[in-house]
């Protein structure tokens, strides 16, 4: 079985990227680590174990940093509803997170298992940099990172020049990316173009008719009525489970380059832009395996399996 650690802020994607992990028969979920993104970490590690509970499965979920580095929290209510799952009324409360804290369970886990678990970052990576600043060894024993994060073309999804979970906290995110540690970035570009779904899709999709597939629909309400709201078309992108196909599947990306990823941690308007670079001009090595490009079949493939799950 192959280890897996997922550090999310779960909201609606997120939540789905969890059926599709939790879906995989080869693949070991060790524990969630919960950081504040999306919506506040309390919220989010509800959503993570209503998720967890919908689909039978026990993990732990540990809560992890309520904040950024040194900047104030950014929420997406607006995005992902209030409650991050779309305000559909879920039952939201009262499950018990498990002891200890998200960074601590990071090290702790990636030090017993050296070279076998695969991190899968999901949301800002304020848990991550936090442990890599407390133990830097576990850069070199992680089996692989994969970010959800920033963007190779340079179109933001929260600012002109920046997607939202490196926004959130770039501090965090250049600590991450300079590592040296093992890592993929997937960034928006790559869920923009190839894991967008419209009204049509979306229903073939809720057709499967399982629970786990009625709940993935069903919670991205709000993210589809931002969606038309900023572009007049009813359609929503899926950042988190195209990345976590990628964690799963590395075939499932089509074009990676290995470049250095630099990110803007000004306060200027370009703030947590991930500048990519292509030609080696700032002499800082290449570290991150960028995706360019991504199966969308391959990808449709495997969320239609973890859909009709269960
Ligand atoms: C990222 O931000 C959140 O809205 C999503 O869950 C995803 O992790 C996309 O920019
Ligand atoms: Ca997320």
């Amino acid at each position: 079985m192959r280890r897996f650690l997922i550090d999310t802020d779960t909201a609606s994607d997120d939540a789905i990227a969890l059926l599709m992990a939790f879906a995989a028969p080869d693949v070991s979920v060790e524990a969630l680590t919960i950081v504040a993104g999306n919506c506040t970490a309390e919220q989010a590690a509800q959503n993570a174990l209503y998720t967890a509970e919908l689909c039978g499965v026990t993990v732990p979920v540990h809560l992890g940093r309520t904040g950024p580095l040194i900047r104030p929290l950014t929420m997406a209510a607006e995005v992902h509803g209030h409650d991050g799952l779309g305000d559909i009324g879920l039952p939201l409360s009262g499950r018990a997170v498990a002891e200890g804290r998200a960074v601590d369970v990071i090290v702790e886990t990636v030090l017993r298992h050296p070279g076998e678990v695969t991190l899968v970052a999901l949301g800002p990576l304020t848990n991550i940099a936090v442990a890599l600043l407390r133990a830097p060894e576990i850069a070199r024993k992680v089996a692989r990172c994969v970010v959800m994060g920033g963007v190779a073309d340079g179109v933001g999804n929260v600012t002109p020049a920046a997607e939202f979970n490196i926004f959130v906290d770039p501090e965090a995110a250049a600590v991450v990316f300079s590592s040296g540690m093992n890592l993929t970035m997937v960034g928006w570009d790559v869920s923009r173009r190839r894991a967008a779904f419209d009204a049509d899709e979306l229903a073939a999709l809720r057709a499967i008719d399982t629970p786990r597939a009625r709940f993935a629909v069903d919670i991205l309400g709000a993210l589809r009525r931002f969606m038309v709201g900023i572009s007049s078309r009813d359609h929503v992108d899926l950042p988190d489970p195209i990345a976590m196909a990628v964690a799963l599947d590395p075939s499932v990306a089509t074009d990676v380059r290995r470049h250095a990823v630099i990110v803007d941690t000004s306060a200027g308007p370009s703030a947590g832009a991930t500048l990519i670079d292509h030609f080696g001009s700032t002499g800082r090595p290449a570290t991150v395996d960028v995706v360019f490009d991504a199966s969308r079949d391959r990808f449709l493939e495997m969320l239609r399996a973890s859909l009709a799950a269960g």
